[in-house]
């Protein structure tokens, strides 16, 4: 059998109101992503996701969703994203778009509607709430003028759907259906675990985002996702999705990923995972062991920035270690989703004015939490300020960057041998020459306490977690480190592919 191309992919997610801004508005858009396609080409990814970009009043960001089928006029319109997609297809980049089934926006026709009382069964109204909470703090219901109130697992103006209600599966299979005439090559599933609720919503003890439980998880989900996967199969070309599964472990992940329902599914274990080789060896075995094709991700616009994450303990370490564990990631079998900025080492930005914050945690938690915000900044392309050339002119941006983005711009690291950037080419470009030579499985080598060794094939990666200098396995070739070894041996926070001995 073929391999299909999402197997190995790696794809690149786009968080489209910070990644590249043509208008000069301040905020990222379609053009601006388009103008910045060569970029992508040359990093070396396979794909690239777009977050939201639909019509929204933005209560988080896009995932609030107006209109399912039209382009938010602050990022432009059908015909720049028509132009994004054929532009991509020229230069060999596939295009995955979210697509968000578990709420709209209140601003949705139909909930307006519902709120007028017509057709409230779309929605999930009731006389009484139950105990449930909102992901975003607070409670998960709303009362409406007439007094009955709807669930909203997340903001008040995102109202899940009730997916018992035909009607609202037609409704998500034709939205599939816009997109894939024109031509998109996947779909993220946002909250993919969950649209379903358990019957009579009963109350619940712990409601933590990763449980199967009343709230989360429910079976039916799957019935969804058989039926959005019929769809995709009727299309050429390999369409696929990846669903953004939180889950407590690689089992319940797997009854996502099955071969009439998700083609993958987040691996958020690995994100998840602290600075351990034991934790990791753990992540890579339990999932190897249950979903049949593997993804990886280290991180992502709604959690704190991996360099940030690994540098708690030691600040210095984080971006060593960052690097580190994205030759780890690259060498492991599957696919890798990375997150735009973390191939310049950008760090969580945690200075953030309080009046610069946008995401609605930072706002239903009264400040108590921070936000995603810090991961969410514009990217600096170019050194100089107001903007480090996000947008055009002396625009600023609609988050502020720190100064420190001036010597982790794009224009600073380009050609700088050892810089991140270059970092990530240089692996991206490996991956992609050995790939032909390399089999999905992967072998444990014997290795020190706190180091990993793993080979595949010709492929040996080593990675130290440890607190010194250890010896490389044996091998014919070092072909990359993520930072210099010394004296022939392995540094601590380091990474390394090595060429085996035949
Ligand atoms: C997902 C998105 C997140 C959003 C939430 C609600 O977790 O990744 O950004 O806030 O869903 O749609």
């Amino acid at each position: 059998m073929d391999i299909p191309w999402w197997r190995d992919a790696v794809v690149y997610e786009i968080y489209v109101r910070s990644f590249a801004d043509a208008s000069g508005d301040g905020v990222g858009d379609l053009a601006g992503i388009r103008e910045r396609l060569p970029y992508l080409r040359r990093l070396g990814v396979d794909a690239i996701w777009l977050t939201p970009f639909y019509p929204s009043p933005m209560a988080d960001g896009g995932y609030d969703v107006a209109d399912y089928r039209g382009v938010d006029p602050m990022f432009g319109s059908l015909d720049d994203f028509d132009a994004l997609v054929t532009q991509a297809h020229e230069l060999g980049l596939r295009v995955l778009v979210d697509v968000v089934p578990n709420h709209s926006s209140s601003a949705h026709p139909w909930f307006q509607e519902a709120l007028r009382g017509v057709g409230r069964d779309r929605y999930i109204f009731r006389d009484h709430t139950n105990n449930w909470k909102s992901t975003f703090s607070g409670p998960a219901w709303t009362q409406t003028p007439d007094g009955q109130y709807y669930l909203h697992l997340f903001a008040p103006e995102q109202p899940d759907f009730n997916w018992r209600n035909r009607e609202v599966h037609e409704e998500f299979l034709d939205v599939l259906r816009f997109w894939l005439e024109r031509g998109v090559d996947g779909f993220r599933i946002d909250v993919a675990m969950g649209l379903y609720k358990a019957e009579g919503l009963p109350d619940v003890g712990d409601q933590s985002f990763t449980s199967v439980s009343p709230v989360w998880g429910q079976p039916e989900v799957h019935g969804v996702y058989r039926e959005w996967r019929r769809l995709l199969d009727s299309y050429p070309g390999e369409r696929m999705a990846v669903g953004e599964v939180w889950t407590d472990d690689a089992e319940d992940l797997a009854r996502y990923v099955r071969p009439d329902e998700l083609h993958q599914s987040f691996n958020f274990a690995w994100l998840e995972a602290p600075w351990s080789a034991t934790a990791f060896r753990k992540v890579i075995d339990d999932t190897l062991a249950a979903v049949p094709y593997a993804t990886w991700v280290l991180s992502n616009h709604d959690v704190v920035r991996h360099r940030t994450r690994y540098g708690t303990d030691d600040p210095g370490a984080g971006l060593a270690r960052a690097r580190a564990a994205l030759l780890t990631m690259l060498a492991l079998p599957g696919s890798a989703y990375l997150y735009q900025g973390e191939e310049l080492g950008l760090p969580e930005v945690t200075d953030l004015p309080d009046d610069a914050r946008q995401d609605p945690i930072f706002f239903r938690s009264k400040g108590e939490l921070p936000g995603r915000d810090g991961c969410r900044v514009p990217i600096p392309w170019t050194v100089d300020p107001p903007s480090h050339g996000f947008s055009p002119g002396g625009v600023e941006p609609w988050l502020p960057q720190p100064e420190s983005f001036a010597e982790l711009s794009v224009e600073k690291q380009e050609g700088v041998a050892d810089s991140t950037l270059e970092c990530y080419r240089r692996a991206l470009a490996l991956r992609r020459a050995l790939a032909g030579e390399i089999p999905y499985t992967l072998e444990w080598l014997d290795s020190p306490e706190g180091v990993l060794f793993f080979t595949r094939g010709p492929l040996i990666c080593a990675l130290n977690c440890g607190t010194g200098p250890v010896h490389l396995p044996e091998h014919t070739e070092v072909l990359l480190t993520s930072g210099p070894l010394k004296r022939g041996l392995l540094p601590q926070d380091t990474a390394v592919w090595l060429r085996r001995a035949s």
